[in-house]
């Protein structure tokens, strides 16, 4: 999966920041004043991934700052 591409499950991912991801993986939530790229609520139902420590979203946030 390429995180620059808009999926037909999910948006594109590449530049997600730390507080972003820690917000929408862990409480399906996002950062106050940011614009969601999607209204969908398809994330909620499916995400396995709460369980992902800050440790794991500091090397997500990485990663994906890395394909820029
Ligand atoms: C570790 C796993 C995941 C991470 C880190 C992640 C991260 C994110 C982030 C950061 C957003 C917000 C994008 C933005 O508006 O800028 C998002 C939205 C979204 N993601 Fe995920 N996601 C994960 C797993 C999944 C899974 C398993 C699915 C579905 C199969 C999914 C589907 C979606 C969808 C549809 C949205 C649009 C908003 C919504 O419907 O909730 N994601 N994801």
């Amino acid at each position: 999966m390429n995180p620059k591409i808009s999926g037909v499950l999910g948006p594109e991912l590449v530049g997600s920041h730390f507080e972003l991801l820690k917000l929408k993986v862990t409480q399906n939530q996002y950062p106050e004043s940011y614009t969601p790229k999607r209204q969908t609520q398809l994330m909620t139902l499916t995400n396995p991934m709460k369980v992902m420590t800050d440790e794991d979203l500091h090397a997500l946030e990485a990663y994906l700052n890395s394909f820029k």
